[in-house]
């Protein structure tokens, strides 16, 4: 695997996480659908895709402030694992270039110790003023209309893309996948672009494409290599092959 490898882009998703116990949004037991009370105490669903997006934080934003304050929460109860600390461990040991680019907005990548890493969806951690554009750190509850320091506006919300929003640093990703020797693909289902579609350009660059899953994913047929199984025992195994 290491010969003629010099520079590394490996794109994370929410199968990363799963065996922290962050459930994943598509695979079994996700939060595709995410169950939330009414004013009345009345149990009811809601598909992720209607939170998650610009319209529904205009429409309902305590709903949609609440779903990431849960999740923030969780933050709490969670550790990194051996997929986390693999990657750390990858980072720190390669003399080439290396990115991590992660969808997901957790902070394990960061406690596993990765340096080189990019959360292109936004980060839980974070909230971003509406008005002003400025991004402050952010471990509490974020309560509608909490103001920013910056500009003074009631504008805070959280730092996270929404479906139909433009993911961060996308110019810094893409230079970095036109210039991978390698690119690894691990929990993601492959579902949402513009992240789904990196393994097509790294093709088209003539890097080698792998990709570690749990299962198939809708995006498997891109890569020249699949394997399946739990990223805590697939990332540390190509960590060491890449390491020697
Ligand atoms: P998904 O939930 O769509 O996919 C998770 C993938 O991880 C599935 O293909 C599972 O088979 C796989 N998986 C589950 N457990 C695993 C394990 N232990 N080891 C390895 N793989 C495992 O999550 P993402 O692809 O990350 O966007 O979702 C992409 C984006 O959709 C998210 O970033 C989020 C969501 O809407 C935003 O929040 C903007």
């Amino acid at each position: 695997m290491k010969n003629d490898i010099q520079n590394i882009v490996i794109l994370t998703g929410a199968g990363l996480s799963a065996e922290s116990g962050i459930p994943t949004f598509r695979s079994k037991n996700g939060i595709s659908y995410w169950e939330s009370t009414d004013n009345a105490g009345v149990p009811f669903f809601h598909r992720v895709e209607d939170v998650c997006t610009p319209e529904a934080l205009a429409r309902n934003p305590a709903l949609v402030h609440r779903f990431y304050d849960e999740r923030r929460t969780t933050l709490a109860t969670v550790s990194p694992n051996p997929a986390h600390e693999a990657l750390a461990a990858l980072d720190a040991a390669w003399p080439g270039e290396l990115l991590i680019v992660t969808q997901n907005v957790d902070d394990l990548h960061e406690r596993a110790g990765a340096k080189r890493l990019i959360h292109m969806h936004g980060e839980l951690q974070s909230a971003l003023c509406a008005a002003c554009g400025k991004a402050v750190p952010w471990t509490q509850a974020l309560p509608p209309g909490t103001v920013c320091m910056g500009c003074g506006q009631p504008r805070l919300r959280p730092d996270i893309v929404f479906f139909g929003e433009m993911p961060y640093q996308m110019d810094a990703i893409d230079e970095a996948v036109r210039h991978a020797d390698l690119f690894v693909s691990i929990g993601t289902s492959g579902a949402v672009y513009p992240a789904a579609g990196f393994v097509q350009t790294a093709r088209h660059v003539g890097a080698r494409t792998l990709e570690l899953n749990l299962d198939p994913s809708a995006g498997s047929i891109y890569f020249e290599d699949s394997r399946l199984g739990p990223a805590s025992q697939l990332v540390p195994q190509l960590v060491r092959e890449l390491l020697g």
